[in-house]
């Protein structure tokens, strides 16, 4: 039995919901998990209606951005209740975010206690087809008020919730990528692999451009050398070069740390691939690609799963990976991983956070 105190909604919004247009995150649920950071220490949390909050002018974050987030999928079971994918691992790299942009750390315990309150509570916005999901965020942010560029001593922590639509509506589509070669999104040193707004907003003016141009997502290099491939938008990248699974390390620091990333380099060295997690160029790549030995490309997040790239441009180079179809084996990934999350397939790795309801 938990101890979180729970304040109710007096009316539900759930009957307003259009269930067959979800989208996604248009829609929230009725009530948030909340707790406060005050005189050097969080709060055990309370879960209360969401409503609109105010803050003053000089909210710090609001001028700063002070803030790191999170984002993970909680899903129906085949065989009832929720499951929530891997979020152990979110809480931890939530408090890595924190150290990277001086936010204090809280209980990753009373972080995932509080989420399982707050889904429990939820249940019934957990929408009822295959493919949909209640996409799950905590956020993190200063709330001191004051101007001065330094750290806040007063924070908020708030876990909301999503009902989302299925990312694939007819099923896996390839999309198509294009190299950044004017834009950088992070450097060694940096912030970039830490989940932390500021590396979103300059993310924007590319990505922006890349839609202009019929893109789905930008493609970023190291913004050192430009040479080595980082990551996608909101994806860790990987290609299949003569049937090796190759994935840029995190070692530069500039990359996010994906979940799905982990967990899709975990089944492949369960199922015996050959896999690199190394340092790989773009023209590694392109010269790949010219060889006739670049099978497959493909992107790992939680919002997609696998999102397979059946078009690359770099500069002048145009690339079209496996006839712009899906290939075998990012298929089988998104198979496995979404098989796992709704309960389809046995959950060996102790993926699932299972919530009874
Ligand atoms: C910049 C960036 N890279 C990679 C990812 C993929 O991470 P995950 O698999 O944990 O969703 C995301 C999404 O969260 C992201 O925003």
């Amino acid at each position: 039995m938990s101890n979180i105190k729970i304040q109710r909604a007096k009316n539900s919004k759930i009957n307003s919901v259009d269930w067959n247009n979800l989208r996604f995150g248009i829609f929230f649920s009725d009530h948030i998990f909340i707790s406060d950071y005050k005189n050097g220490k969080w709060d055990e949390g309370r879960i209360e209606p969401y409503n609109a909050m105010s803050i003053e002018p000089a909210m710090c974050t609001l001028h700063y951005g002070q803030t790191i987030f999170e984002g993970m999928k909680g899903f129906r079971s085949v065989k009832g209740g929720a499951n929530i994918f891997r979020p152990d691992m979110n809480a931890k790299r939530l408090n890595n975010s924190a150290k990277a942009v001086c936010i204090p750390e809280f209980d990753e315990n009373l972080l995932l206690e509080g989420l399982k309150e707050l889904v429990k509570l939820e249940y019934d916005w957990i929408p009822k087809e295959k493919g949909q999901s209640l996409y799950i965020r905590p956020v993190v942010f200063g709330s001191g008020n004051f101007l001065g560029v330094t750290a806040s001593t007063e924070y908020k922590l708030i876990i909301l919730l999503s009902p989302v639509a299925s990312y694939y509506a007819e099923g896996l589509k390839p999309v198509k990528i294009m190299v950044s070669k004017d834009y950088v999104r992070a450097v060694t040193g940096g912030i970039g692999n830490a989940k932390t707004a500021a590396n979103y907003a300059a993310s924007l003016k590319a990505g922006m451009e890349a839609h202009k141009n019929g893109f789905s997502q930008v493609l970023w290099l190291d913004g050192v050398t430009r040479k080595y491939v980082d990551e996608v938008g909101a994806m860790n990248i990987m290609f299949v070069i003569d049937d090796e699974l190759i994935t840029p390390s995190l070692d530069r620091g500039s990359i996010l740390p994906g979940i799905t990333r982990l967990s899709v380099l975990h089944l492949a060295k369960d199922w015996g691939m050959k896999v690199s997690e190394r340092e790989i160029t773009i023209d590694e790549v392109a010269d790949a690609y010219d060889k006739g030995k670049l099978q497959e490309v493909f992107g790992t997040g939680t919002a997609a799963v696998i999102s397979p790239v059946g078009f690359l441009k770099y500069g002048d180079k145009e690339m079209t990976v496996n006839n712009n179809q899906i290939g075998p084996i990012a298929q089988k990934f998104y198979d496995t991983i979404t098989g796992i999350q709704y309960g389809e397939i046995e959950d060996k790795f102790g993926w699932i956070m299972h919530i009874e309801v």
